[in-house]
């Protein structure tokens, strides 16, 4: 697969296969895409993949955080989108929701889907991306954004697909009691991973983008 391929290619995944992903593929993508830049190459980017029980007690501890209404611990604070954003967050959501067959107004449904993501969407491993609290807290997220997408890219090489997931480390401290991520790191992403089950109807997303005419100024072209 080329490069080009590769990037148009991927998409996120959000139903998988049961089967497990062999460690050593897990190691192989990650041996690829630790060639991501970083800024002074100080490669700040710390890596726990996380599989069976491990993983299994995450995606309870969430589920359960979740039903409890605790307020989600994020190391990673957001922000509420809005205007032409937050549109395209609806947007989104819509989409999905067309696909899966969920009615706007059946509540039970929406939140059996807030709970998949929970879940990591039932994927059989994560990659959880953190780094040294002492970096400050947006200064290494360039680089971790650069070495998610080298981590989806290299994973298509091995038939994987992956979700690039805020909300599976939304409660940081269910990570940290199933891995030992200590409280010194900060959790920025996971990554949710393993084979693509190609007929989970929110696979068959095609997410749109704004065209380049609409974002891009030319300085200095004829
Ligand atoms: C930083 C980041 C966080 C994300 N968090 C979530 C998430 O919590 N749940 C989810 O379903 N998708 C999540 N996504 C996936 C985006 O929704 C997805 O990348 C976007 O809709 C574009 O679709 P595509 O990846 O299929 O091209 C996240 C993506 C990124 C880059």
């Amino acid at each position: 697969m080329d490069v080009v391929e590769a990037i148009r290619t991927r998409k996120s995944i959000r139903g998988f296969r049961p089967d497990p992903v062999p460690k050593e593929v897990l190691r192989k993508i990650l041996e690829i895409a630790i060639r991501a830049p970083s800024g002074v190459n100080a490669q700040p980017w710390e890596i726990t993949v996380v599989a069976g029980e491990a993983l299994e007690n995450i995606k309870r501890g969430n589920v359960e955080m979740a039903a409890s209404g605790a307020i989600p611990g994020q190391d990673m604070r957001g922000q509420a989108r809005e205007g032409v954003y937050k549109q395209r967050q609806v947007d989104l959501a819509i989409q999905i929701f067309q696909l899966m067959g969920i009615a706007r107004e059946d509540k039970a449904k929406r939140a059996e889907w807030i709970q998949r993501g929970f879940r990591f969407f039932d994927a059989p491993a994560a990659i959880i991306l953190y780094v040294d609290k002492s970096l400050g807290e947006s200064g290494p997220l360039m680089d971790i954004g650069s070495l998610s997408q080298t981590i989806c890219l290299a994973a298509l090489n091995y038939g994987l697909g992956t979700c690039i997931e805020g909300q599976g480390v939304m409660f940081p401290d269910v990570v940290r009691k199933n891995t030992g991520i200590p409280e010194s790191k900060r959790i920025i992403i996971c990554i949710a991973i393993g084979y693509p089950d190609w007929d989970f109807p929110a696979n068959k997303l095609e997410t749109k983008r704004e065209p380049v005419e609409n974002i891009a100024t030319w300085c200095g072209f004829d």
